[in-house]
């Protein structure tokens, strides 16, 4: 064998054996969140590293700052800098990233100019913000997380990392892995809800099926976990205003997720918009110096928000754009997404001394460690040929509609008369279908829709006629979403009364009033639906409420009347097929809720892992007024109970399930001994305890229950939440069938950030449950002793 050939078989080993390391921690990886250990690269490669130091050697100051500007080339997604002279810049080496080009040709063209035209031909990195899909859209993140299925949520960012990167996107701003506990913030539908360790299984799944096995393949994209950090903590849930996070809170439930993605493998972050304890995040030296270089050793690149770094000066840490780039960089973060600072006046902060060269080429390397990792240096272009404008492929059609049956979460479902109103029977002479969601393709979509097109949606009426035919759907659509005139409001009633049951499909108003710059004051029905809700359950007619949003609502007269509820989110391209399945019975609903569902907007911000107080307040005292008897002096409103609408967890099922004899393996274990575990690489991920309990299906249909298992921790130095979630697993139960469910825990499941800022296991009492949802289940109790 010559050298070269050698060297080649050795790589391929080595990476085969990397990969199946990579595999191997890929299925361990749901149970960690945050840690003392530094995070997993995937990034680090030696002969990159060689590549990087001589192309360092040969650029020169203004080709370095090159590489850390970048701007939107295609359709704005914020306010712009006004530039427009890209093909330009990119000859001259000033880009080292476009975003907002979805499109295969354009990227390759900017591509060319970048490898043919400029000195060094270093290429583009081209970013893109792909959030549930591409050209298959999938469920809204929200209710991808409801379906609290790992695996499905990897396989729908593989199609969709796939989908982009045959665009020519190697980068993608995502996942969203920002906790929100206020569901007026209208981003929350970006994200995977309340929960960190939720969250943190989720960020691992979206980053495996983004980075697939190996980045370098065409066919991967470099994930964006974002937005770093703090930003779902908005005050009053508007979005992109200030946060107060306590360094405690920071640790154990904003940071988690970010080091969960970081630790899966992603190459790349995105700082945020929000000022945290009074330093934006996006010039925040503890968070992006102390806590992800330092203390994580994240070796990969950290880019800007949109204009984040301009926005330094409204913030008021810096008086014009010299000052931001002073503070944005030193502050820690490398690229420069359209603010045009960096292009401005780093190489000028260079050269008057304030901003250091060494500390450029630091950055630099971080561009370049990223651009090799993805294999751009090797392939810079994209196939042309490979773009779908096509019909979607079954097989991402299958991933889509199994994503959105899991993702649906039935929030009642009363009887009438004898039955439950669902499942539907399919032998009704009549289906009125009502509501101005039943038949908007492009609403299905969601926010940040991708490439999909309305085309490739199938509707509720389409597939519902499509199952029992057009003259048995009676369909009215009771008017817009914001508005409705009496005459369609009546229309919508007289197709109620001619019908065996009425599906109404209400909500939201997908891009107005959902995600980005979309925060709601009011968390109702828009427009006049709930009038067409209340007129049409007038009727009396046996009815559904399918919810299309992208938070909770607050529908109090809803839950009290209306028999049964489904919540569906945004469901994405085959959102109509899934739930005409669901509403007949095919599937069984399993979604479960990952915020909790206020009753009103008062109570927010409302979350299942609140910390307890010095007064607790146990819910069922609140069902009555203190006038009644019940404890004045505890922390509790006068005038409503604590309790949510929904807890976090909870969804039902057409089947029902029994949980019984919840059992732990030890009775005690050492604080000790699983704080040094937790800092062992090769310990941290050993099972201590395993809690276990039957879940039996006692109903009459098979059908997936979520199991999750809580822990509580008291007598440590610090107060820890009433509740905290540890594990889950989906399991399919048969009729009748009971299966033991076992759940292994770590050292982690027991640490906390402790009264010292250090992350520890403590001496603690810990009641664990096993149960449906945060809010039910019998605890089980052990003690961690010294
Ligand atoms: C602003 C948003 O906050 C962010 O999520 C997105 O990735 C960028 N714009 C780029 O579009």
């Amino acid at each position: 064998m010559n050298r070269k050939l050698r060297c080649r078989v050795f790589l391929v080993i080595a990476s085969v054996v990397l990969l199946s390391v990579g595999v191997h921690a890929q299925q361990e990886a749901p149970a960690k969140t945050f840690r003392s250990l530094p995070i997993r690269s995937r990034l680090s490669d030696p002969d990159a590293e060689h590549k990087i130091e001589s192309l360092l050697k040969q650029m020169t100051l203004d080709e370095k700052v090159g590489q850390l500007v970048q701007y939107s080339a295609g359709t704005r997604t914020g306010p712009g800098t006004g530039r427009s002279d890209y093909e330009e810049m990119i000859e001259k080496g000033q880009v080292g990233s476009l975003f907002n080009l979805a499109d295969a040709h354009a990227a390759n063209r900017y591509q060319h100019i970048a490898i043919e035209k400029s000195r060094l031909h270093i290429p583009l990195l081209n970013g893109l913000d792909v959030i549930h899909g591409y050209r298959t859209e999938f469920p809204v993140p929200l209710g991808l997380a409801s379906t609290w299925d790992p695996e499905v949520v990897e396989k729908a960012a593989r199609i969709a990392g796939r989908e982009a990167a045959a665009d020519g996107v190697r980068w993608v701003f995502s996942p969203m892995v920002d906790i929100a506990r206020d569901p007026r913030w209208g981003r929350i539908i970006e994200g995977a809800g309340e929960d960190p360790y939720l969250g943190s299984a989720i960020a691992r799944a979206y980053v495996r099926g983004y980075q697939g096995k190996s980045l370098r393949a065409p066919d991967s994209v470099v994930a964006c976990p974002k937005h770093y950090v703090g930003y779902g903590a908005a005050e009053g849930g508007r979005d992109y205003n200030t946060t107060e996070i306590s360094e405690h809170t920071l640790r154990e439930v904003y940071l988690p997720p970010f080091y969960a993605a970081l630790d899966e493998g992603a190459g790349t972050i995105m700082s945020a918009f929000n000022a945290l304890n009074g330093v934006p995040a996006s010039a925040n030296p503890f968070t992006l110096k102390e806590v992800l270089r330092r203390e994580w050793k994240f070796d990969g690149l950290v880019v800007s928000d949109w204009t984040s770094l301009g926005e330094l000066v409204p913030h008021g840490i810096a008086n014009d754009g010299r000052g931001a780039a002073w503070r944005a960089f030193t502050g820690g973060v490398e690229m420069d997404m359209e603010s045009n600072v960096y292009h401005e006046y780093l190489a000028e902060l260079v050269k008057s001394g304030r901003v250091s060269e060494t500390d450029i080429d630091e950055a630099v390397r971080r561009v370049l460690r990223v651009k090799f990792a993805v294999g751009l240096f090797e392939h810079p272009y994209t196939d042309e040929k490979l773009a779908n404008h096509g019909p979607l492929p079954k097989e991402s059609l299958d991933v889509a509609r199994a994503a959105a049956e899991r993702s649906f979460v039935l929030l009642k479902n009363d009887s009438v008369g004898s039955q439950r109103v669902l499942p539907l029977s399919g032998d009704l002479k009549t289906y009125a279908l009502v509501g101005p969601l039943a038949d908007d393709a492009g609403e299905m979509l969601g926010s940040w829709a991708g490439r999909s097109e309305a085309k490739d949606v199938v509707t509720l009426r389409r597939a519902l006629v499509e199952r029992v035919g057009t003259d048995r759907v009676k369909y009215a659509k009771g008017g817009e979403i914001t508005k409705a005139t009496d005459e369609q409001i009546a229309e919508a009633v007289t197709a109620a009364r001619g019908a065996d049951v009425v599906i109404l499909a209400l909500g939201e108003d997908a891009p107005e009033m959902t995600a980005e710059a979309a925060s709601r004051a009011h968390l109702d029905l828009p427009g006049r639906q709930e009038a067409l809700l209340e007129e049409v359950a007038a009727t009396g007619k046996p009815m559904v409420l399918v919810l299309f949003s992208g938070r909770p609502l607050t529908l109090p007269w809803a839950f009290q009347h209306v028999p049964a509820v489904l919540e569906a989110w945004f469901p994405g391209v085959q959102g109509g097929a899934a739930l005409v399945r669901t509403l007949f019975g095919e599937s069984v609903p399993s979604g479960k809720l990952v915020v909790t569902w206020p009753r009103w907007i008062g109570q927010i911000p409302l979350y299942y892992n609140a910390m307890s107080t010095g007064r607790p307040a146990g819910n069922a005292v609140l069902s009555k007024p203190p006038s009644e008897g019940t404890e004045k002096f505890v922390s509790r409103y006068v005038d409503e109970t604590n309790a949510p609408q929904f807890p976090f967890g909870y969804g039902l099922s057409y089947a029902e399930f029994r949980y019984s004899n919840p059992e732990v393996n030890a009775k005690t274990l050492s604080a000790k001994a699983l704080s040094a575990t937790l800092r062992n690489r090769q310990e941290d991920s050993k099972e201590v305890l395993s809690v276990s309990a039957n879940v039996t299906n006692s109903g009459k249909v098979a059908a997936e229950e979520v199991v999750q298992v809580y822990v509580r921790l008291r007598g440590t130095s610090a107060v820890e939440p009433v509740r905290a979630l540890k594990g889950f697993q989906r399991v399919a139960l048969a009729p009748g069938e009971t299966k033991r469910i076992t759940f292994p825990l770590t050292a982690e499941s027991f640490s906390i950030w402790d009264s010292n800022n250090e992350h520890n296991v403590e001496p603690s009492l810990v009641n664990l449950w096993v149960s449906p949802d945060s809010a039910r289940g019998e605890s089980v109790q052990l003690e961690i002793t010294q």
